[in-house]
């Protein structure tokens, strides 16, 4: 976080409450009611989430226990039978909502498509079939690369349908990327587009998944491509198949699959501080009652509301708050394909006022890349529908806030912050925007049933406004089950950080935080070596195994430093090969070489050649010294564990 930022949100001492109206109107009105539940469910969490289980959801089969604790592993309503998909389509065909529009996709080019609940159902089973048809089965996994089309949506509801779990691969990936995924999830079909529009560029998807494939990914053995762009792509006979070639003519009778409530929804990669991405693994009913709960509370979900959430499905934040929170409500939610861009700086405004959008859920990135376009954007366009903002990815300075309050929300529309994670499954912190005051940079309160707090890596909770890390002491029903393959790394990454005591395990969600005397709390950002760079979540392992791929490279250290538009941006050190000399034309190699391995998020902002790389006795990277040179801090104290102080001067030069 940018030292401005941390200055600011330490100052911070505004507090903001939502009109009378909004709190009225709200699911939860005032904090007495909060607090009222949140006391209740931590008194007994078990009855709190069975009840709501029960009340919101409909199952085919009701579940003997609400949960099965082996610590760190959690099941959840077992031997409960239950389907999402049903869940977000089949239960609203027998109420008015029939007919509701259930999406609103916006093209980048200005087409459009609205699908109702019946409509949106129909696509949905022809699908299931379609996938049937090519041998998928209950337990299979399919692969999705997909720009942000309703057939993303449709994709991910086909195989929650029948049974599969889908794992969604970012169109920003590269094909490298996209390769490994596919191989760590087996997936047998993989569902991709010709190509996506992207700040008035083609996205070229379909030659990506070739290029993934060609090495071989020995489990795929269909690929179905929608047509979006229609530009010339390679058809390989016998295993690309076109989306509406296999759609035509299929039966749209495809009852939804009674799953049991621990088996696999999705799988979705994320990045962390060792090694390569994990599959953060996603179970049915406990993600589906979490999804469903913590949208319908935060984002005071109501009929008449037109919901968009600018996330890509690719992120958690899309399967969450695109597809099946906002489904399983009932609701309206809006897709939009485009990004921000030089042609139209103002399209998110236009997508705004076209729609009548009333909760708009973004990110602080964006909002401060809307800041440095100036306000006569929002400002030529009605933004009056929105009565409710939310944001999320990262931490948000409270002069973004301000600006998000006043310039879009007209002061008029309470802001949720909401923090949580990939594996967390759904919000965890957050105001409910009827309950709980906000106060600019905190994410406020914990969500009813987490039971949270801030603790040293002993356990100890520490004092009012003492730095510590963000843990979660008690199981949810939307957490992460496992990692794909690897329960191991679960427990390791997740569970031992914080040590077990008396069997009492405490989840370690790798962010430092400070609860303060009001109980809110306020997010630093993540205390592993895991970077955030406009809200995209990147190892800096990762970026350097991609680097040292490269012939020209040694050793590499990459950290993070802070950026004010983007939180942070990624600084490469780099040692090279000694048959390679330092050039400003190897530096721009070497960052295409990093795009090319993992995609165009991981691009170094900076890369510095240095001779040697600082490091303790014991041979590791001195990061936290790297870091403060990164960000032009002085680096002179601390440095008695260096090996050779040579190497510090050195690198002082060169910066
Ligand atoms: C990391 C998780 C699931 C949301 C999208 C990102 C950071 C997320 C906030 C917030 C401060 C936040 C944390 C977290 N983060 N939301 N409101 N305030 N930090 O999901 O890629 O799994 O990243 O994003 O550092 O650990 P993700």
């Amino acid at each position: 976080m940018p030292q401005s930022t941390i200055e600011s949100i330490l100052q911070e001492k505004r507090l903001f409450h939502p009109s009378a109206e909004f709190s009225q109107n709200a699911h939860i009105k005032s904090l007495e009611e909060y607090q009222q539940l949140y006391d209740r469910a931590q008194a007994d969490p078990q009855q709190f989430w069975g009840e709501l289980a029960e009340k919101e959801l409909d199952w085919f089969q009701k579940w003997d226990q609400v949960l099965d604790w082996q610590p760190p592993f959690a099941k959840w309503f077992v031997n409960g039978k239950i389907n999402i998909s049903y869940n977000c389509l089949d239960r609203h065909l027998t109420t008015w909502r029939k007919n509701k529009a259930a999406l609103i996709w916006e093209g980048e080019p200005g087409d459009s498509r609205t699908l109702t609940y019946a409509q949106l159902h129909r696509e949905v089973c022809q699908f299931a079939n379609v996938l049937k048809q090519l041998g998928v089965e209950k337990g299979d996994r399919v692969g999705i690369y997909m720009p942000m089309i309703p057939e993303a949506a449709i994709a991910m509801l086909a195989c929650a349908r029948i049974g599969a779990a889908h794992t969604v691969v970012f169109g920003g990936f590269s094909a490298e990327a996209l390769r490994d995924r596919l191989i760590d999830g087996q997936a047998k079909v993989v569902v991709t587009a010709d190509g996506g529009w992207r700040k008035d560029a083609i996205v070229p998807l379909k030659e990506q998944v070739d290029k993934a494939l060609a090495e071989g990914v020995p489990t795929v053995q269909n690929v179905l491509v929608v047509k979006r762009t229609g530009q010339q792509i390679h058809m390989e006979p016998g295993r690309d198949h076109w989306w509406d070639d296999l759609q035509k003519g299929v039966s749209a009778n495809c009852p939804a699959e009674p799953m049991d409530s621990e088996d696999m929804l999705f799988i979705l990669y994320t990045s962390g501080s060792t090694g390569k991405p994990k599959g953060v693994v996603h179970t049915t009913g406990g993600y589906n009652l979490y999804s469903h709960i913590t949208t319908k509370w935060i984002f005071d979900l109501q009929d008449t509301d037109v919901y968009w959430c600018t996330a890509d499905v690719g992120w958690i934040t899309g399967h969450s708050y695109i597809v099946y929170g906002p489904l399983s409500n009932g609701a309206t939610t809006v897709m939009y394909e485009g990004a921000p861009r030089n042609s139209n700086p103002g399209c998110f405004w236009d997508v705004i006022e076209k729609y009548g959008v009333t909760i708009f859920y973004t990110a602080p990135t964006a909002i401060r890349s809307f800041i440095k376009m100036g306000e006569h954007f929002p400002k030529a366009r009605n933004l009056s529908s929105l009565r409710l903002l939310g944001t999320v990815g990262e931490p948000i300075n409270p002069e973004a806030w301000m600006w998000y309050y006043k310039v879009i929300g007209g002061e008029r529309c309470p802001i949720v912050d909401t923090w949580w994670q990939t594996e967390t499954g759904g919000i965890m912190i957050t105001a409910l925007p009827g309950a709980i005051p906000t106060k600019p940079g905190s994410a406020t309160r914990p969500f009813p049933g987490i039971i949270a707090d801030v603790m040293d890596l002993d356990g100890n909770i520490v004092g009012d406004n003492e730095g510590g890390y963000l843990s979660v002491k008690y199981p949810w029903p939307g957490m992460m089950r496992t990692v794909y393959g690897d329960p191991d790394r679960f427990r390791r990454t997740y569970w031992e950080h914080i040590p077990p005591k008396d069997g009492n395990y405490t989840y370690f969600a790798g962010d430092g935080a400070r609860k303060d005397e009001d109980g809110y709390y306020w997010v630093m950002g993540r205390v592993d070596d895991v970077i955030n760079v406009a809200g995209h979540r990147l190892g800096t392992m990762e970026i350097e195994s991609a680097l040292v791929s490269h012939p020209a490279v040694a050793e590499a250290a990459v950290v993070g430093k802070p950026d004010e538009l983007k939180g942070e941006e990624i600084v490469a050190f780099v040692t090279l090969d000694s048959t390679f000399t330092a050039s400003d034309e190897l530096a721009k190699e070497l960052k295409k070489h990093v795009v090319g391995e993992i995609g165009a998020i991981a691009r170094p902002g900076e890369i510095r050649f240095t001779e040697a790389l600082p490091k303790t006795r014991s041979g590791k990277i001195m990061r936290r010294l790297l870091r403060n040179l990164a960000a032009g801090q002085d680096v002179s104290g601390d440095t008695s564990t260096l090996e050779d102080r040579g190497v510090l001067d050195k690198l002082r030069e060169g910066a």
